[in-house]
């Protein structure tokens, strides 16, 4: 199988992950990405089933709307049911690298309202350490420099992503050469450097699942 196939088939086993769980209230969180575009298109087949979405990014909001599928502005909604997105890299501890995409700070909001967070990949986002995808990070723009020269000195070489601004007007830095041993500590070190919006590491927040794309089926990991 192809890596477009493995993504077709764990995006339509999220959908039957989550049909259980639509009801004529829920709300769905969608994330943002080439496997979350898959969700979207299979998701908006079984629109009449549920109540509307959460989208974590204006283009995942824009195919939702596109299929007709209702978009809500999260401080509309009281909670979000389950929030499926993809993922650069996780761990066997369900550990995350986010952000490839740039959406990593609407994605990493969007996961903390939500119940349930269903992570879909295909077999290649599963690592034993995470960092050899490069740590994405949120920056406001006219903190580049010092945002730079502290990750440096947390041991990362940070490369501006040019030409990109997110969907909340900022800059990315995508930080590589990291070995990430402790994902929760060097999440919240990098947290805490002024100027840092979000990093990509979702690991205190985890996701609860990861439906993983094989080329002998589906894996369920929790
Ligand atoms: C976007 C993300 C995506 O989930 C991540 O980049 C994976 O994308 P894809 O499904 O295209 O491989 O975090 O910000």
């Amino acid at each position: 199988m192809t890596q477009d196939e493995l993504k077709q088939a764990v995006a339509e086993a999220a959908v039957e992950y989550i049909l259980p769980m639509l009801e004529s209230d829920t709300i769905v969180g969608v994330g943002t990405g080439s496997t979350a575009n898959l969700f979207i298109d299979e998701l908006a087949k079984h629109k009449a089933k549920f109540d509307g979405t959460v989208a974590s990014s204006e283009a995942s909001t824009a195919r939702l709307k596109g299929h007709g599928v209702p978009v809500y502005d999260l401080n509309s909604v009281d909670s979000i049911r389950v929030y499926v997105d993809g993922a650069d890299e996780s761990n066997d501890h369900l550990h995350l690298i986010k952000g490839g995409g740039a959406a990593l700070t609407r994605e990493k909001i969007v996961t903390a309202c939500s119940d349930e967070f269903v992570c879909i990949a295909d077999e290649s986002k599963l690592v034993k350490v995470l960092g050899d995808f490069p740590l994405p990070v949120e920056i406001i723009p006219m903190a580049r420099g010092h945002v730079a020269r502290e990750l440096v000195k947390l041991g990362g070489d940070p490369v501006y992503r040019e030409g990109v601004v997110t969907d909340n007007g900022n800059s990315i830095l995508d930080v590589y050469n990291l070995e990430i041993l402790d994902p929760i500590a060097l999440e919240k070190s990098i947290d805490e450097i002024v100027g840092v919006v979000t990093n990509g590491l979702f690991a205190k927040r985890s996701a609860d699942v990861l439906l993983l794309a094989t080329k002998d089926g589906i894996k369920t990991l929790k």
